[in-house]
């Protein structure tokens, strides 16, 4: 996955936070390269699956980042650049439809100075003077979908969602369901016209379909009103929309092959006159004060509208002058989205309760007193980690940075746009003196196995984190373990897919790895499942069969334990050779100081993190059962032990460094790991040696200030030859 690796690197390079005017050529390359493939992501999930998992605030600064940087380095503007495109390609349920003219996005400002330069920009580019008058057209903001709809003649023929902004789906029959939009247009419209507006969904309509949804058998209610007009409104069923109560504003136009006004507010009239609804609250303003008095108004009647907006916006209202300021990368001159800020609002935490991950994170989650925020009913909020609850970090808002989150404490709550809310305050003053400090659960309230939070060696800090250490017998993690138990280089089992294994699991046929090895002896009970017949049952169990004796490598790596991919359970099965030794070894490693632990360090390539993660899995006496139950099904075969003897750098600490010509560095760790040496990224007093190739820097430099002994590429070939 290309995005996602993107981000990674991005991250690994710390750029994320780093701002954009410290931003050298490359970083700012790799960083537009993370926001291109973030936001691409986040566009499908909102538009595609209507089912974001950011907040638009969070959104918003994605993009002003991307933007930012852009503005620095034109030069570095991808051809996939989000600046380039508004929303997500449209889903392929729908047939297309281009759009004559594209349905643009508008620039948002936030603060009021964004609003000021916005309007000078104006002037500017208008070459008029600083004080001169710019009527404006100030509209609410609705926080819907947009819609593009066709009239011929007058009569309706097409209707369009935006989509990518210049092909959208082709929602022509769930739009004639819809009561605000007309089918015939009335009075005399011209040859061709080009509706445009936003399909929403009032409060009330939200609430009475969701408690409906929620009485279905498995029906999932839906997280706001933005996405249960854009649920409905891409119903196959024209008649599910048609149940679905939508509305429409219009205020925009695409084709027009007369234009009946010269103003926006000439524009909305007339849209009026032919049987549109125009949202009643627009206002012509003549000043900076003017769209702010706005601006401020219709944020203190937002909630009482009936219906979500997310600001207002202001177009300058001359049609001619809109004309003249044009476009710039795919928003308009003459329009901006003056944003509100979240909405917050009190109420108080009724209880935590933890969730367990398929990885075996412990999540907290507040149970939260129902408010209702921006027409929504709030009942949870998300309170990511334990130092998060503790007010120190962890994601926690710098307004109550040091205040714990405690049960039965008032906070304010905050929801961003669509997703899960925040807790951004607490209010220590209403705190009952009885309140204590939430103790976050130090075991697994799924499985009762500990749950740790690992510490970083280097920094001595912990993870943020905790997780869960019965990975073999948690149902919280099960299916996932399983997974990876039976996959490709775990133990390869030919025809066991996760839908499968999710079904066992559910059935109660597997729910342990020893349990597939038992799946044998209810063959009858299989061939009667659905879509399995004699046949699928004899490859499945024939596959799990051969693989009954299995490599010791594979058998580690199975297990699943953290950090402990394939190279690591290679690494350990030829230091460790049967797992009988190897499970011995790690249980007596629990003791930090004892030698197993200190001969687990010892093993190349395997530090404290990884060390703990290996003790901490053996410690746990569900872990040790399972498998106990397992050995009694398969047969794990021994390793050859590498003998480091003889090895020149066995227990040595080597730096690679400089340009390597007869191998790359990773075949030389490799190399250097298989001899018992550990490869270090720097080097220190503790480096035993450096290889040093051309264009070696400070490393060789410090190396000869220490001392150290430095070889080049061919002395080492020389040293480990035939080693
Ligand atoms: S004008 C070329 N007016 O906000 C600009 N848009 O980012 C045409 N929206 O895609 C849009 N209320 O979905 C305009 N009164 C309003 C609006 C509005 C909501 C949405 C619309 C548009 C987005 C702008």
């Amino acid at each position: 996955n290309g995005s996602r690796m993107a981000a990674k690197k991005s991250e690994a390079k710390g750029l994320e936070g780093k701002a954009v005017e410290e931003l050298d050529e490359a970083e700012a390359a790799s960083e537009l390269e993370r926001l291109a493939a973030e936001i691409a992501e986040h566009d499908r999930r909102y538009y595609q699956e209507d089912a974001p998992t950011i907040s638009d605030a969070e959104y918003d600064l994605l993009r002003v980042r991307n933007n930012t940087i852009e503005a620095r380095f034109p030069k570095l503007v991808r051809a996939d650049s989000p600046s380039l495109r508004v929303g997500a390609a449209p889903v392929g349920r729908f047939a297309k439809v281009k759009h004559r003219v594209p349905m643009l996005s508008i620039d948002n400002a936030f603060a009021e100075e964004d609003v000021a330069e916005f309007l000078n920009r104006v002037r500017r580019y208008l070459k008029l003077a600083d004080e001169a008058v710019v009527p404006l057209m100030a509209e609410p903001k609705i926080d819907g979908l947009s819609l593009s709809i066709r009239y011929e003649k007058g009569t309706l023929t097409v209707a369009a969602t935006r989509g990518d902004g210049y092909e959208g789906e082709n929602v022509t029959a769930n739009v004639r369901t819809i009561g605000d939009i007309p089918n015939e247009l009335r009075g005399r419209p011209p040859e061709v016209a080009e509706i445009r507006g936003e399909v929403y969904m009032t409060h009330v309509d939200f609430a009475e379909m969701n408690r409906r949804i929620a009485l279905e058998p498995g029906g999932r209610t839906i997280a706001n009103p933005r996405n249960g007009a854009a649920g409905s409104l891409r119903q196959i069923d024209p008649e599910v929309t048609k149940a679905r109560p939508l509305h429409f504003f219009a205020y925009a136009w695409g084709e027009m092959s007369t234009m009946p006004a010269d103003t926006q507010s000439g524009m909305l009239e007339v849209l009026a006159g032919w049987g549109f609804k125009v949202n009643p609250r627009v206002r012509l303003v003549d000043s900076l004060d003017g769209a702010l008095d706005y601006y401020r108004e219709t944020g203190r009647e937002r909630a009482r509208l009936g219906y979500d907006i997310d600001g207002v916006v202001y177009k300058v209202n001359s049609l001619g002058l809109q004309q003249r300021l044009g476009f710039v990368s795919r928003t308009p001159r003459w329009a901006t989205a003056h944003k509100f800020p979240a909405e917050q609002v009190e109420t108080i935490i009724e209880n935590i309760e933890i969730q367990v991950g398929r990885t075996g994170a412990l999540t907290p989650v507040a149970n939260l007193r129902p408010v209702t925020v921006g027409g929504v009913v709030v009942r949870n909020a998300s309170l990511h980690n334990e130092d998060y609850i503790k007010g120190i970090g962890g994601g926690g808002e710098p307004i109550r940075e040091g205040k714990d989150i405690r049960i039965g404490d008032t906070v304010v709550v905050q929801r961003a746009g669509d997703v899960i809310p925040q807790i951004i305050d607490v209010d220590l003053s209403r705190r009952s003196p009885e309140a204590e400090a939430y103790a976050f659960p130090t075991v697994c309230p799924v499985c009762g196995s500990h749950a740790v939070r690992e510490v970083n060696p280097k920094t001595g800090r912990a993870d943020a984190v905790r997780r869960c250490t019965g990975g073999l017998i948690c149902a919280a993690q099960a299916v996932e373990q399983l997974r990876h138990f039976v996959s490709r280089n775990a133990f390869d089992i030919e025809g066991f897919g996760e839908k499968q294994i999710e079904a066992f699991h559910a059935d109660g046929l597997v729910r342990s790895p020893a349990d597939i090895f038992r799946l044998r002896l209810r063959r009858a009970e299989l061939e009667e499942r659905e879509g399995m017949g004699k046949v699928s049952v004899r490859n499945l169990l024939a596959a799990i069969e051969a693989r009954r004796s299995i490599a010791l490598n594979r058998f580690i790596y199975a297990l699943g334990i953290r950090h402990i991919g394939e190279t690591n359970a290679k690494l350990l099965a030829r230091s460790y050779g049967t797992f009988e030794a190897f499970r011995a070894a790690m249980t007596d490693a629990v003791e930090v100081e004892g030698d197993a632990y200190r001969e687990l360090r010892a093993v190349g390539g395997i530090g404290d993190v990884v060390a703990m993660a290996l003790t901490a899995f053996f410690a746990e006496a569900h872990n040790q059962e399972a498998l106990d139950e397992l050995l009694k099904e398969v047969k794990v075969e021994p390793a050859e032990v590498v003998n480091n003897e003889g090895s020149p750098v066995a227990g040595k600490t080597v730096v690679f460094t400089g340009s390597l010509e007869k191998m790359t560095r990773e075949e030389a760790k490799t190399m250097a790991e298989r001899l018992g040496a550990k490869v270090a990224g720097s080097v220190s007093k503790k480096t035993d040696l450096v290889v040093a190739g051309p264009g070696a820097g400070s490393k060789l430099k410090q190396a000869e200030e220490l001392g150290i002994q430095v070889i080049d590429e061919d002395g080492w070939l020389t040293l480990v030859d035939g080693k």
